[in-house]
């Protein structure tokens, strides 16, 4: 009953986004937060904190806790930090390094690197500490940063992150963007927050080897992966909005610690990453190139327009000239993805194709989490940036976290069963299809 006049006055208040007014944002991003944490009971009695339901996968929570964060941080509104910070205490395994147990046995380097993420977030914008006993965020990044690096795998391609963790999983021979990305866009931003040499090593050694297999293309582009059997020969050649967002961010937050040539030489690969990234809109509208028109996203893909949209209002936030690069992109989309928050029975239910202008018949976590993160990154011009050792940060660290190696507790001893696929990582079509012929 109660639920039922709340939705009705959810619906009637609509969402009507006057993207002038940040009062308007906040309230219709409260709108879409709201919708997404429906999804949620992890928190209630009987759940497990910081899982999503089937048919979420365990990366895509953590990638929704990112979302809250930057919720906050836009906002100001604490509705859900308590949430998020229970669920990301619960889920980071022994090692601090966001590989459970329960999940080990199919956690590839890209859904570690999602949590990884999030919690760098959380270090940046000063999201409450959790309390003093408990790992901090600034130090579950670096667990992950570390736990990654120690798999920089030289064995082909003459280096790079494989896709899976562990041997027995699909994928194992694979290497691709996301998981590459995630580690250099950490990278970049644990240096940025530490000042230590070392990471920006790391991120410059990574950006090199993406570019040198091909992954990054002379011309920006950032395809999905390459099979390591091969040496990396082949490309799959798919595009995602996310592959985009996370070196763009990456890139910008090198640009901002950088100066003279080497400066000139992040900002020349920013400014090509986001003249490629002109494939994901149409008429200005962010979609999914290489689903959405087709519409065979997979749950996944369904969520990667929020990467997008999130890292490219925080790239505009440390390199000030991608502003107006980016802006006229993320108003337009941002009006079209609210004008998808139309409908469901609550009537504020976020669809898939914003290019369609109403909603369109579909929802799901990652249509919510799209939609937020584009609608609430308007606020960024009024935001601060992101804080580091030097300027304010309050996020305690420890640069030996997450150096056990795959071989600590947690990890899995056994091979996955076909039960535990279906629980398996980032899938992107192609590595069922196979690679040949797998063009884009
Ligand atoms: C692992 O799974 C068990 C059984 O479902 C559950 O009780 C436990 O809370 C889970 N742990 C994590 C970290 O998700
Ligand atoms: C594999 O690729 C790396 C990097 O591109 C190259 O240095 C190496 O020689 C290649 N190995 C073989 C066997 O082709
Ligand atoms: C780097 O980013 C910080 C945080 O947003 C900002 O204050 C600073 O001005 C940026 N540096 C440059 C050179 O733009
Ligand atoms: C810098 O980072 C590296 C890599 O994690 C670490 O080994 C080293 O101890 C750090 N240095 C300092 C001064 O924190």
């Amino acid at each position: 009953m109660v639920a039922g006049v709340l939705l009705a006055a959810r619906s009637a208040s609509a969402i009507v986004l006057n993207r002038q007014d940040p009062n308007s944002i906040k309230q219709v991003a409260s709108v879409i937060a709201h919708g997404m944490m429906s999804y949620y009971s992890g928190n209630t009695t009987g759940g497990t904190p910081g899982l999503l339901p089937g048919p979420y996968y365990w990366w895509e929570a953590g990638a929704m806790w990112g979302s809250l964060i930057d919720y906050w941080y836009y906002t100001g509104d604490a509705t859900y930090n308590d949430v998020v910070t229970q669920a990301m205490l619960f889920q980071t395994g022994t090692d601090n390094s966001f590989m459970p147990s329960n999940q080990t046995k199919s956690e590839g380097n890209d859904d570690q690197g999602f949590w990884g993420m999030a919690a760098m977030s959380a270090a940046e914008v000063k999201f409450p500490n959790p309390p003093d006993n408990q790992p901090q965020w600034l130090e579950l990044a670096q667990a992950v940063f570390n736990s990654q690096a120690l798999r920089w795998d030289t064995s082909s391609c003459g280096g790079g992150l494989k896709w899976q963790i562990f041997a027995f999983n699909n994928g194992y021979n694979y290497k691709n963007s996301i998981s590459n990305g995630a580690f250099f866009n950490l990278a970049a931003r644990l240096g940025y927050y530490t000042k230590n040499q070392t990471y920006f090593d790391w991120a410059n050694q990574m950006y090199d080897w993406v570019e040198s297999v091909g992954l990054m293309s002379p011309t920006y582009q950032v395809f999905d992966g390459t099979d390591d059997n091969l040496n990396c020969s082949q490309l799959n050649h798919l595009q995602w909005t996310y592959n985009a967002g996370v070196f763009l961010l990456g890139a910008s937050v090198m640009w901002n610690q950088t100066t003279g040539a080497e400066q000139a030489n992040w900002e020349k690969r920013i400014r090509g990453i986001i003249a490629a990234s002109v494939v994901f809109f149409e008429n200005g509208i962010m979609y999914e190139v290489a689903c959405e028109p087709q519409g065979n996203c997979d749950t996944d893909q369904l969520s990667f327009k929020a990467y997008l949209s999130r890292w490219m209002a925080a790239s505009s936030k440390v390199a000030p000239f991608v502003i107006p690069l980016v802006s006229g992109w993320l108003q337009t989309s941002a009006a079209a993805a609210a004008a998808s928050c139309s409908g469901g029975t609550d009537g504020v239910t976020c669809g898939t194709k914003w290019t369609v202008n109403a909603w369109d018949n579909t929802w799901g976590v990652g249509q919510q989490m799209s939609a937020l993160e584009v609608v609430q990154g308007l606020l960024i011009n009024g935001s601060a940036g992101p804080v580091s050792n030097l300027t304010g940060g309050i996020s305690r660290g420890n640069p030996a976290a997450g150096t056990g190696g795959d071989g600590a507790p947690g990890a899995p001893t056994t091979a996955i069963t076909t039960g535990d696929k279906a629980g398996a990582g980032i899938l992107t079509a192609v590595v069922l299809v196979g690679l040949i012929g797998g063009a884009w």
